[in-house]
This record gives structure tokens, C-alpha cells and sequence, in this order.
């Protein structure tokens, strides 16, 4: 939710760092956006509604001659996609670019305007601003001036703050929302992600909350709230630079979609011993494992759907009894708990703000705790007891994809050592789920052969309203995700249910209108009742994709399509299976001309309640 950048450098490269890394940060947010520079001593502001490319349009002919500057990517919270509402926020001398939501900004505004302030825009951001105005008119300098500001207000917030008064230097602080800093030879670099700055260098200090810092000629000096000196150490990161690039693809999500599996390959590299007998979790605590009778699972979204995977797997494999909530919930209710249940948070990005209160609401209870993310030191990373670490790499496209198969397969290995260690499993079965979570790969790189496939079926498809997704069985996730992802992206209604509840109600809705897709494995264990579902759809006059890897399969009624995947084991089947509803999603939605990789009212990383 919302990306913000700042540079100190060299004056002939400020323009451009800042507007690269502000379109490597556009997934965060993509409704306005906005730029400060200090030219001649006095900031200069540019702000502009709708996508990056209005702004950079702006910017085009503005020669840019200071050697620092902040910047901003905006998911409006507070105030409609607008100029005004853009960031920077601006008082006077003071301009502030911020992610989060100011929850007392009413209070503070109220007193604001009883102090002469006057408000130009609906912003909360733009109490900042004020109040910061305020302390430094009062005599504080920029960064005692932050420090008293942010004593004062709750919520979340990442920020940077320049002033005409003091010109060299940014000021930047956090709490609750990411922020990054850099350091490559003479210049200093500050992200709320990493792909925002990763073509500058590879190592990081992530910031903690109430860390202040200052970026100027000199460097980059942190200090904590009460003025005390902070040393934070740097932390390599090993994705390559071009993991943010499309590399010839038209849209990230596609690239993305391709990219599964050497996703998967890397999630799975070192996670078994040398004899191929055992899942290894270096990260992984023993002791956390040994005595959990129960496990709570909760995330948002597309890391819900593979949480309900993982649940599939880890009762099925390891026999351990598995709930999965909507972090959103869990998070407000009194969940009944023992002291041997354990708590998983799943979460790409590793910052949702419902996943994260998720968590600090099961350690509140007592509960030990795994992360499953994807970023490294990532809130959710640092306040888990252990992290198991997926290997998708940065995921740009707003609609998860690699991401899901990644967490999926990291629930499978989970489940795996699970068994292992409890010993559910013999070593028989120990080495074929191990041989069958490295066969993901091939079976993946097999189902991409699909992309023309369901490029030719979604033209045949792509005028329908309304979709139902039905799958059962660890396949039944799959369903959910489908059609979150044909949501998403291309706007069309669509709707997943497991398959043995239609007759419970959806069958009302089954006409020649209502496409049903089918998600059915002949691996499936409920294959045959997953075919008694098709008759019924099709007795009422529903037209079919039935996506299967039953290739002996015929339809009768040519209006109906299948899709033939490779055949997996059971367990591992979500991994190949949502390959076509992926590619499906993006190919609808590029017919029908939506921003696939930026859809509308969506961002990222969703860090407000
Ligand atoms: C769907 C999607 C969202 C995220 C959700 C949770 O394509 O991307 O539903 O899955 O916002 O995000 P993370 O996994 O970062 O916690």
C-alpha cells in the first residue's frame, strides 16, 4: 500500500533513480503519485493523478539539479485518487511522502486548524506535514522535529520528510510499515521494498520501528527515538536484478506464471538431507514441532487458498489436526487455544497487516509460532519464532501466482518432516513424498505448454458474467483461486465452491450462461464424484472446461472444453492444476483489456486493516 523512494546522490542521476524505483514500487499502490526535489534551496514539487506515467510525463522536461529527493507511489486510504490528495503533502517549508494511516489524524487535525493550519487536501498524511511544520517553527531541528511529531501520532507509518530549511538531507522513519535503507559508494537509497533499489546493490538494513535516520552528503545515520545512537547490519540479499525486469513478456504476471518452476526448484534447494530420506528445515526450532498436538493456520487472499492446502497435507500426511482462519478474523475473536497448539502465518509479502495482528494475537495467547513468507526480514519473518522461507523471488504482478505454488510447497515439506519426525510415515513413503515434491518442477514446466491452449479457449470464453470454479479434495483450494484470479484481474464475476456443495444451493445458478470450470485430477480421490458433479451441471444446461489429467476423458457436448495437465500424486496436484486457471485469468483479462499487472482498487502489499 503506497511505495515511497528517496535518493541521495549524485544531482545527474536523482531524476532518474527516483522514477525507476518508483516504477519498481508501482505494484504497491497506482493511483497518483508525486516527487520533491530541492532545487535553488526551495523544494519543488510534482504531483499528478492516475498511473506513474502521468507524473513521468510531467517530469519530462524538467531538468532536475539536486542531488536529492523523495518520492511517492499512492493506494488512497483517506481521500480520493487526486493531485491534491498525492503525495508529497506539503506545509510551508516541509514535504512528507507516507505509507500507512494516521488512525488520529481527526484529533490532530481538529488541533491543527484550532492553531491557524489551513488543510488542502483530505489526506491524513497532511498532519504530518503540519505538525512537523509546527516543531521546526518552535525551533527544533528536521529530525527532532520528526521525532516529536511521530510522538504524537498512532497508527501505522513509513516516511521520508525534506525541508527548504535544511536542503541536504531526508529525514525517514517507521512503524508497522516497511522501509529499507542502502548504501553503494556515494549514495544512499531508502525503499519501503527491496525490488524498488535492487539494481543499486544487494545489501539492506532494514529498518526497525522507531529507528530515525538521516540520509545526506555523509551517509546514513540512525538513531532511536529517545536520540540514542542504532547500529543495524546490513543483510545480503541474493535476487538478481532482473527478477524485476519483464524480460520480453508483455505483463509480469505472465512472466510469473512461467516463472513456477524455478520457483519451486529453489523452495525445494537444501530442504532434503544428502540421502534423500529427509526434509530439512535449518531455520525450523525441533522443539517447536515435538509437542504441537494442534496447528492454526491464517493469511489473506491467495496465501488463505494455499493455507487450505497446507491443511489438506499436513492432516493427511502427518496426521496433525489443522484449522485455517482468515487472519482478518482470527484476529478480532478469543480463539480457544492449548499450549500445544502452534500458530503458521503465510503471507507473500510477509507485511499484511491482518496476517501480522494474526500473529501477534496467537503470540498474545502463547502460542509458538512459524512465518511462511517470501520477503526476508519481513515483519511477519522477524516476529515469527522460525521462518520457512519461500523462494518465489520478488513477485511484482499485483495477482499472486508463483507465490501461491511456492507456499504450497512449502506446507508439503512441512507436512513432510512432520511426518517424518513423528514418524506417521515409513521410509518408504518418506522417500516417494520426497520424490514427488521434486517432480513439481517438470510436471509445471509441462502444464506452461498449456499458455496457447487457454489463450485460444479464453476468446471462446471471455464474454461471460459469471464463472463457477468447483474443485474437491486438496483441489478444492484451486477452485477458490481460480476464480479469485479471474476476480482480479479481468473483473468478471466468478465464484469457487467444492464441488459436493452444489446441490446445496449454487445448482440454482447453473444455465447455457454459467460457465462451470472443473478442477479434476484423475489423481484426485474424489475423481468419480467429481465426474456425478459434471452430469449434474451439464443436466442442467451449463457449458464446461474441465480442466483434468484424465487424457481418455471424452465430453460429449462440443460446447464444452477440456484441458489435459500432466498426472501428478494427489498431494501435489494444486501445484500443476492452478497452472491453467492462472494463464485463463490473465488471458480473459487481456482480451478484455484490463491492467493485468496493475488491476484496479487492488495493491500488493496490503498494510491497513
Ligand atoms: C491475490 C493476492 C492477494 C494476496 C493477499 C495476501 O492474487 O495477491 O489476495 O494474496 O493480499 O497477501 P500476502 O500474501 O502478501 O499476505
Amino acid at each position: 500500500m503506497c511505495g515511497i523512494v528517496a535518493y541521495v546522490g549524485s544531482s545527474d542521476r536523482t531524476k532518474s533513480v527516483l522514477c525507476e524505483s518508483l516504477g519498481r514500487l508501482e505494484y504497491r499502490g497506482y493511483d497518483s503519485s508525486g516527487i520533491c526535489f530541492v532545487e535553488n534551496g526551495r523544494s519543488r514539487v510534482i504531483r499528478s493523478e492516475g498511473k506513474l506515467e502521468n507524473l513521468f510525463t510531467k517530469l519530462k522536461d524538467c531538468e532536475v539539479t539536486s542531488s536529492l529527493g523523495i518520492a511517492h507511489t499512492r493506494w488512497a486510504t483517506h481521500g480520493d485518487p487526486s493531485e491534491r490528495n498525492a503525495h508529497p503533502q506539503v506545509s510551508g517549508p516541509i514535504s512528507v511522502v507516507h505509507n500507512g494511516i494516521v488512525e488520529n489524524y481527526p484529533e490532530l487535525k481538529k488541533e491543527l486548524i484550532a492553531a491557524g493550519y489551513e488543510f488542502r487536501s483530505d489526506t491524513d498524511t497532511e498532519v504530518i506535514s503540519h505538525l512537523i511544520r509546527d516543531f521546526t517553527e518552535k525551533g527544533n531541528s528536521l529530525l527532532e522535529s520528526t521525532r516529536k511529531t511521530f510522538e504524537k501520532i498512532e497508527g501505522s507509518y513509513a516516511v521520508a520528510v525534506m525541508s527548504d530549511k535544511e536542503p541536504g538531507k531526508i529525514i525517514a522513519t517507521r512503524r508497522f510499515s516497511p522501509l529499507i535503507i542502502a548504501r553503494s559508494g556515494s549514495e544512499c537509497f531508502l525503499a519501503s521494498d527491496i525490488p524498488a533499489i535492487l539494481p543499486y546493490t544487494r545489501e539492506f538494513i532494514f529498518l526497525e520501528d522507531n529507528d530515525f535516520v538521516v540520509l545526506d552528503e555523509n551517509g546514513v545515520s540512525i538513531t532511536d527515538a529517545a536520540g540514542g545512537d542504532v547500529r543495524r547490519d546490513p543483510t545480503v540479499v541474493d535476487w538478481d536484478p532482473s527478477v524485476t525486469e519483464k524480460s520480453g513478456y508483455r505483463h509480469y504476471m505472465l512472466k510469473e506464471i512461467f516463472e513456477q518452476p524455478s520457483a519451486i526448484f529453489d523452495t525445494l534447494r537444501g530442504k532434503f538431507t544428502a540421502d534423500m530420506r529427509k526434509v530439512v528445515f535449518e531455520d525450523l526450532d525441533p522443539s517447536l514441532l515435538r509437542n504441537t498436538q494442534r496447528i492454526i493456520i491464517a493469511a489473506c487472499g491467495t496465501s488463505y487458498h494455499a493455507s487450505l492446502i497446507g491443511k489438506y497435507m499436513i492432516e493427511e500426511v502427518a496426521g496433525v489436526n489443522t484449522q485455517v482462519e482468515l487472519a482478518s478474523e482470527f484476529r478480532h475473536r478469543n480463539p480457544v487455544v492449548g499450549p500445544d497448539t502452534l500458530f503458521i502465518a503465510v503471507s507473500q509479502s510477509g507485511e499484511t497487516a491482518d496476517t501480522s495482528e494474526a500473529l501477534l494475537k496467537a503470540k498474545e495467547l502463547g502460542m509458538n509460532s512459524i512465518g511462511i513468507t517470501n520477503v526476508v526480514l519481513s515483519k511477519i519473518s522477524r516476529e515469527s519464532d522460525c521462518v520457512i522461507a519461500t523462494k518465489a523471488g520478488p513477485e511484482i504482478g499485483v495477482a499472486s501466482t508463483k507465490s501461491f505454488t511456492t507456499q504450497v510447497m512449502a506446507f508439503y515439506l512441512l507436512s513432510v518432516y512432520l511426518a517424518i519426525s513423528r514418524k506417521a510415515v515409513d521410509s518408504k513413503r518418506a522417500r516417494q513424498l520426497i520424490a514427488d515434491a521434486i517432480s513439481v518442477s517438470k510436471l509445471q514446466q509441462e502444464a506452461l505448454g498449456l499458455d496457447e491452449h487457454l489463450r485460444e479457449l479464453s476468446r471462446d470464453f471471455y464474454g461471460y458474467r459469471n464463472f463457477i470454479y468447483l474443485g474437491r479434495g486438496i483441489n478444492y483450494p484451486v477452485a477458490l483461486e481460480g476464480a479469485l484470479k479471474l476476480k482480479e484481474v479481468s473483473y468478471i464475476h466468478a465464484e469457487g465452491y467444492a464441488a459436493g456443495e452444489m446441490k446445496h444451493g449454487p445448482i440454482a445458478l447453473i444455465d447455457r450462461n454459467m460457465p462451470v470450470v472443473f478442477i479434476a485430477p484423475e489423481e484426485d480421490v474424489y475423481y468419480k464424484k467429481l465426474l456425478g458433479n459434471f452430469q449434474e451441471v451439464k443436466a442442467r444446461g451449463g457449458r464446461i472446461i474441465f480442466i483434468t489429467s484424465d487424457r481418455e476423458l471424452r465430453l460429449p457436448d462440443e460446447r464444452d472444453r477440456k484441458i489435459v495437465i500432466p498426472k501428478s500424486s494427489y498431494l501435489v496436484s494444486p501445484m500443476v492444476s492452478v497452472i491453467p486457471v492462472q494463464f485463463m485469468a490473465y488471458h480473459v483479462a487481456n482480451i478484455l483489456g484490463t491492467d493485468v499487472d496493475q488491476p484496479r482498487n487492488l495493491a500488493k502489499v496490503v498494510t491497513v486493516e
